[in-house]
């Protein structure tokens, strides 16, 4: 059924106060609400109330402690609706009875490793018990966990914790959580078990005290300074950027090992994905330790930017995820390199969300329908979401973006909110129009830019030709031209930014252009000398920048750029321009000068560890694959790109091996940027001796292995020894399986270098690795770590030219759709690139979709909705 955001109406009546008992039980918990209601103002008397469910079992309803004769309800698993209520207010209380143990969904109240935990958002809350489950609807929650308790010590709600005592008589004792600020039930959060705990204690910048608290699995608590090091900067960042504050007595977390998604911010008690809570240095990666701060601040940043104010229907879904992502890329920014954040936000923008905008699933970032709205979690809705917040941002000023933040706070806390009502808050803050920007949130697609440089000596101008098209996509067949804001500068023969005395063409404030209709000619005055034009700085738009520069104005910008974004992104056009050319057999001109341009980025001590890190990656086959964009062969570009790394690695070895050899390490692992910049940088080095496969490189990764004393040390180089295939390898993967095979999040990372191992046989090397005990179909991030790894990671062996990866693909969706939805659909997105393919693979592809909707099972909305677009 397709929901559409015009159909949007508010509910007949309005619920005041919810009161929830729970009386867990692992197979048959019963949950007793009681929620007063009353008369939406407009309603007519008598209309009927109609509640949301999902695989619920009613035990009993009542109106105002009468028990409801059968006549006076209907209900199903899906839905009650109560005939004719009172005209005045009343409380309706439901008995629901819901089983935790086969809640394989892990939607709504789950057992994960023997706790009981939830997951509301989106619809999950209807699992539990019939409510108007739907964001609009804000009301005050007041929860009652009674559980056994020798199994379940801890008992935690949203809000401030009330009474706790044991229940006279039994073994069993319960807990009151009481949330004062009304929320919408996607907030409503609950966890029992028996879990050890670290704290802090927190004082608010007006001097509010607060007890923070991490709650994990037993055993795991050495696991959690790093995610409660993230949690007490990021309170202090939001207070210090923002101006918000915390309001309640206490913030909690709980990691969980089984959760279809990253974390979930629950008012006052946020549910994490483990992987997002636990570090150690034997454990976890530097990105892992990057990973849970950003993800930590995020959850706790909802808070404000999704709690406080959340959203109307969840159409403005990117109201509160665009803007907390864009809010936790600042925080990261701050604590780190900002260059090298960006860097990384726009790899990320690039591999994930690029595909998407360019395929069958793209959408707007603020949608208008959808069947299933689980599947509107995408790239597109939190990143690109991000990116036009970071866009008002450019356009406004810093100060003229927090002066709108600030009146957003002001004007909208404890609103539902949408869009419209957001960018109204810059308008009216700044006095402008921001119509002709709010296109970026309806109309879906990757804008192409094309800009063509042009200079005159004679008269000292220089002339510039932009150009803006998008490609039509699913919904949308015409496009207007999008409002884009390009950073910019004219950058000199001696690498300074050339002044110009005056322009025509566009808007253009300093080195801000407005780039808002299809064609413009923008012409500089004044320019004394011929410049290179360094476009769309620090990514000033999320657009596809087609540049007609030459190959020795690009090395000039690698090499001079003041804007270090362009300086990577100008090495990036080269490797891409470079590698399509070698995916055709052609032999590129200009080779031999970028490698050389490329040895001397490696050795510039004015650079960034980590950004030279950065700056020395080759574009992923998935991203070369995306950038040629039709009659895709992979195993060309697989073989080019190998062929490529090996010819980097071999030219340069020495330029490598002598920055490998010199770069001193800390005497301790510490997870700080520098620190894991010099490890990215060596690793780096590591990977490129690697690929040039001599004797001598393979003993060095391997000794590397051997050697590491921390996570990212060990990971980096088994990758390079089992993607080079080099001696050592499968000795190397039986080490690092003896050392963590206890340890489930650190065997996830065993599971995906396996995944990505070259091989003839892809799908075989897959199917014995699901034998394997570290690997299990009922936990999320196991299922991530080696399927995700092999869809995302070994292009070559998803997309063989025999299909067999596509028919594994619909296989295990069709397996997996049977126990968890969200996971199952979350696989098929896979399929989103399928129409880039060259002929041979789109029949084998698209066999395999229409297999899927064939099959002889009943699909859920997920998957259906995936693989119905894909075919569309
Ligand atoms: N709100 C959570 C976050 O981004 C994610 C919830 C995802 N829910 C879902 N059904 N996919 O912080
Ligand atoms: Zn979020």
């Amino acid at each position: 059924q397709l929901i559409k955001l015009e159909d949007y109406k508010e509910t007949p009546y309005v619920i005041e106060n919810v009161s929830l008992v729970f009386k867990l039980q692992p197979e048959a918990t019963e949950v007793i609400s009681t929620l007063t209601l009353s008369r939406r103002e407009g309603t007519e008397v008598g209309a009927p109330l109609e509640l949301d469910g999902d695989e619920l079992t009613l035990v009993s309803v009542a109106i105002d402690r009468a028990v409801l004769a059968e006549e006076a309800y209907e209900a199903s698993p899906k839905k009650l609706v109560v005939h004719t209520p009172p005209a005045d207010t009343f409380k309706l209380e439901v008995v629901t009875k819901v089983n935790p143990t086969t809640n394989t969904k892990l939607e709504g109240l789950y057992l994960s490793q023997g706790i009981y935990c939830t997951q509301c958002e989106a619809e999950g809350f209807r699992r539990i018990t019939y409510y108007y489950d739907r964001p609009d609807v804000l009301s005050v929650f007041t929860t009652r966990i009674e559980a056994d308790k020798a199994t379940n010590p801890i008992l935690l709600g949203n809000g401030n914790p009330k009474d706790a005592e044991d229940i006279e008589g039994t073994d069993r004792h319960f807990a009151v959580w009481h949330d004062p600020h009304p929320k919408p039930a996607y907030l409503f959060a609950l966890v029992a078990g028996d879990l050890a705990c670290t704290s802090e204690k927190y004082t608010t910048a007006s001097g509010k005290p607060v007890d923070l608290n991490i709650y994990v699995e037993k055993g795991n608590e050495d696991r959690t300074d790093w995610s409660m090091d993230s949690l007490v900067r990021s309170m202090r960042w939001d207070e210090k950027v923002f101006g918000r504050e915390y309001d309640l007595d206490v913030f909690n977390i709980v990691a969980v090992s089984a959760f279809n998604m990253g974390a979930m911010e629950n008012k006052g008690l946020n549910i994490f994905n483990d992987k997002f809570i636990l570090a150690d240095s034997d454990t976890a990666t530097d990105m892992d330790y990057e990973g849970i701060e950003t993800v930590v601040a995020h959850e706790y940043f909802h808070n404000w930017t999704g709690n406080r104010i959340t959203c109307r229907e969840w159409f403005q879904l990117c109201l509160k995820e665009g803007l907390t992502v864009f809010r936790d890329q600042e925080f990261s920014s701050d604590e780190r390199s900002r260059p090298v954040k960006r860097i990384a936000d726009v790899i990320r923008l690039k591999s994930r969300q690029f595909p998407e905008d360019q395929g069958p699933l793209s959408h707007p970032v603020r949608p208008t329908e959808y069947k299933e709205i689980n599947n509107f979690y995408t790239a597109t809705v939190y990143d690109k979401g991000a990116e036009l917040v970071r866009m008002i941002k450019t356009i406004l000023g810093a100060d003229g973006f927090r002066k709108g933040m600030d009146l957003y706070f002001e004007r909208h806390d404890g609103d539902a909110s949408t869009i419209e009502d957001f960018l109204k808050c810059f308008e009216d803050a700044n006095q402008l129009d921001l119509s002709h920007f709010s296109l970026w949130y309806h109309q879906s697609g990757t804008p192409f830019v094309k800009a063509n440089g042009s200079y005159d000596e004679a008269a000292k101008t220089f002339t510039l030709e932009l150009e803006q098209n998008t490609a039509a996509t699913p919904g949308q067949d015409e496009k207007k031209p999008f409002f884009i804001p390009i950073r910019f500068g004219l950058v000199g023969p001696n690498g300074d930014d050339l002044a110009y005395t005056s322009v025509e063409g566009a808007h253009v404030d300093g080195d801000l252009l407005h780039l808002t209709e299809d064609k413009q000619t923008v012409v500089f005055q004044g320019i004394g000398s011929k410049p290179v034009p360094s476009l769309l700085r620090e990514f000033s738009a999320p657009v596809k920048l087609e540049s007609t520069l030459s190959r020795e104005d690009q090395i000039f910008l690698m090499r001079h750029d003041i804007d270090p974004f362009n300086r990577w992104q100008a090495t990036q056009t080269l490797m891409t321009e470079l590698l399509i050319e070698l995916t055709n057999g052609e032999e590129p001109a200009g080779k031999d000068a970028f490698i050389e341009a490329l040895g001397h980025m490696a050795e510039d001590e004015n650079l960034d560890y980590a950004f030279r890190g950065f700056g020395l990656m080759l574009p992923s086959e998935q991203d070369i694959a995306l950038e040629i964009g039709k009659e895709v062969d992979t195993d060309a570009i697989g073989k080019a790109r190998d062929a490529f790394s090996k010819e980097i690695g071999v030219t340069l070895y020495d330029t490598f091996k002598r920055i490998y050899d010199a770069m001193e390490m800390p005497a301790t692992f510490s997870p700080d940027a520098l620190s894991a910049g010099k490890r990215a940088l060596k690793l780096r080095c590591l990977s490129y001796l690697g690929a040039a496969q001599t004797k001598e490189s393979a003993a060095l990764t391997k000794a590397h292995f051997d050697n590491a004393d921390n996570m990212t040390d060990r990971m980096g180089a088994l990758t390079v020894l089992v993607i080079w295939q080099l001696a050592g390898a499968q000795d190397a993967l039986k080490a690092f399986e003896a050392r963590h095979k206890d340890t489930a999040l650190a065997m996830d990372k065993w599971l995906s270098i396996a995944a990505r191992a070259p091989s003839e046989d892809a799908i075989a090397a897959i199917r014995t690795l699901t034998e394997h005990p570290a690997f299990s179909w009922d936990n999320p991030n196991r299922i991530y770590a080696l399927i995700g790894g092999f869809l995302g990671g070994n292009t070559r062996g998803f997309h063989a030219a025999d299909g067999s990866g596509y028919d594994y693909l619909a296989e295990i969706t069709l397996q997996l759709d049977k126990t968890n939805p969200q996971v199952a659909s979350r696989m098929a997105k896979s399929f989103g690139t399928w129409k880039n393919m060259n002929a041979e693979r789109r029949v084998k592809a698209e066999a395999a979709l229409k297999r899927i909707l064939a099959a002889d099972q009943q699909l859920s909305t997920d998957v259906k909705e995936i693989v119905e677009l894909c075919l569309d």
